[in-house]
């Protein structure tokens, strides 16, 4: 792909109105964007993952979905842009997106590559043409959004014939806590079943699955 789509041109009231969670609500606030990048680093060890370091993450993802120069890449929700930067430190320019204008900028600053478009938007309504990417990343933003069957409805239809998807999610338990974050007024998160996700990922195969604790890492390639 030779070009980066235009921002949607539809996105008026990215944070208002009834279709975003408490969750998604709480990463607008610029607090949350200056303290995020200090989480993630700890994030998947202490979900339960073990040692799980941002660098062993980043290999992960590089030794699976080989990303090369000149493709183009949709990080979707990218908060403070580690798979924007892991994609850009492999020569892919990125559109990385996210509802948060304080990630956005917390982002750019942290990844400040040229190779990398920071774009405002809620991802479940993009308005982006269909197969504009090469690849697109979700890392976490599935359990946050408020319509993960439509968000996994979008990431296939910008998906390219060939290209491939990367999701990095906390699967399903039936454990109390992720009952508790469950309810709306205390995060509205989704925890899906690897099941669920196949399954509203039309047209896409499962090409890789690793699960450690609740954390679940899988490719998906969008038939030809
Ligand atoms: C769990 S964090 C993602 C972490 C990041 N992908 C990473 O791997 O470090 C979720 C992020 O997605 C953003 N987000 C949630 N729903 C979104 C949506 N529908 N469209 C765009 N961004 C979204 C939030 O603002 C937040 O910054």
């Amino acid at each position: 792909m030779n070009a980066v789509p235009p921002a949607a041109p539809h996105q008026e009231n990215l944070n208002s109105g009834p279709s975003i969670t408490a969750a998604q609500r709480s990463n607008l606030l610029p607090f949350t964007a200056r303290g995020y990048s200090w989480w993630r680093a700890r994030s998947l060890s202490l979900l339960g993952a073990g040692a799980f370091p941002l660098a062993r993450e980043e290999r992960l993802f590089r030794a699976l979905c080989r990303p090369v120069p000149g493709e183009l890449w949709l990080d979707v929700g990218t908060s403070t842009g580690f798979y924007a930067g892991a994609l850009a430190r492999c020569g892919a320019r990125v559109v990385a997106a996210d509802l948060s204008g304080p990630m956005l900028s917390e982002a750019a600053r942290r990844e400040p590559s040229p190779a990398i478009t920071w774009t405002r938007m809620n991802v479940e309504v993009s308005g982006l043409p269909d197969a504009s990417f090469d690849g697109v990343t979700v890392g976490a933003t599935l359990n946050e959004t408020h319509d993960p069957a439509r968000l996994l409805r979008e990431v296939a239809r910008l998906t390219r014939p060939g290209g491939q998807v990367w999701l990095m999610y906390l699967r399903r338990t039936a454990g109390p806590v992720q009952a508790l974050l469950g309810v709306p007024a205390l995060g509205g998160l989704t925890f899906p079943d690897p099941g669920w996700v196949q399954r509203h990922l039309p047209g896409l195969r499962r090409t890789a699955a690793l699960g450690v604790g609740a954390v679940q890492f899988e490719q998906f390639v969008r038939g030809a």
